[in-house]
């Protein structure tokens, strides 16, 4: 799952067999070409180890805070013995109503729910945002700690965190406008609120 940890495990018949050198982790990118792997700069900086610890044939490379980027194809790549080849699935949100508009009415005094999910409910995204849009056209956070939506606005995710959905309560004519539910890395979807007196 995004966010998670893999192992992609290779290890020798014999885990007790000690590789001086050769060993090289790459993986496949997008030009079809084989990168080597490394904790020190590109896509996987600080976020691979190899993890060989008590058995030193043990050659596992243990890759931590998943992007939906790190899905492909792997090679655990040792010199002059061969190679094993893996392939990555990762699993995250893929937002319902993505890049679309949503319209939504309600009523001043009351409360609305601005819908935004994952089309897997079990799926947790690693960052999203509610966002608002200002009178000056920017784009602001809507927090609950403080400004315009202070102890008004919660997230109702409660048994489904693939539910992003967020709750805004006490409605006023001040609220009605366009919403944006980011979710890092997956994309954003749009709600134009109108609100109506009652
Ligand atoms: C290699 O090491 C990892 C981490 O300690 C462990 O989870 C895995 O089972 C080991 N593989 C083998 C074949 O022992
Ligand atoms: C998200 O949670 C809210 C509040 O519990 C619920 O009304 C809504 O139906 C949920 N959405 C989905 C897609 O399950």
């Amino acid at each position: 799952d995004t966010g998670g940890s893999v192992l992609l495990p290779c290890y020798c018949a014999d885990l007790h067999t000690k590789l001086q050198t050769g060993l090289t982790w790459k993986y496949k990118t997008k030009g079809d070409e084989w990168e080597v792997i490394s904790s020190e700069s590109g896509q996987y900086r600080d976020r691979v180890q190899l993890v060989n610890g008590q058995s030193p044939g043990n050659l596992s490379l243990l890759i931590s805070h998943l992007t939906e980027e790190d899905g492909g194809v792997y090679q655990c790549y040792v010199l002059g013995v061969g190679h094993v080849y893996l392939t990555l699935t990762v699993k995250g949100c893929l937002l319902v109503n993505r890049s679309e508009s949503l319209r939504i009415t309600a009523y001043t005094g009351g409360s609305v729910l601005l819908p935004c999910y994952c089309t897997d409910l079990h799926t947790k995204p690693q960052t999203f945002t509610w966002k608002y849009k200002t009178k000056g056209d920017e784009w602001e956070e809507i927090s609950s700690g403080s400004g315009q939506y202070r102890d008004r606005v919660q997230l109702v995710n409660g048994h489904s965190p693939g539910n992003l959905s967020l709750l805004i309560s006490h409605l006023t004519e001040e609220d009605r406008g366009l919403y944006q539910c980011y979710v890092l890395g997956v994309g954003h979807v749009y709600i134009t609120l109108t609100v109506k007196g009652k």
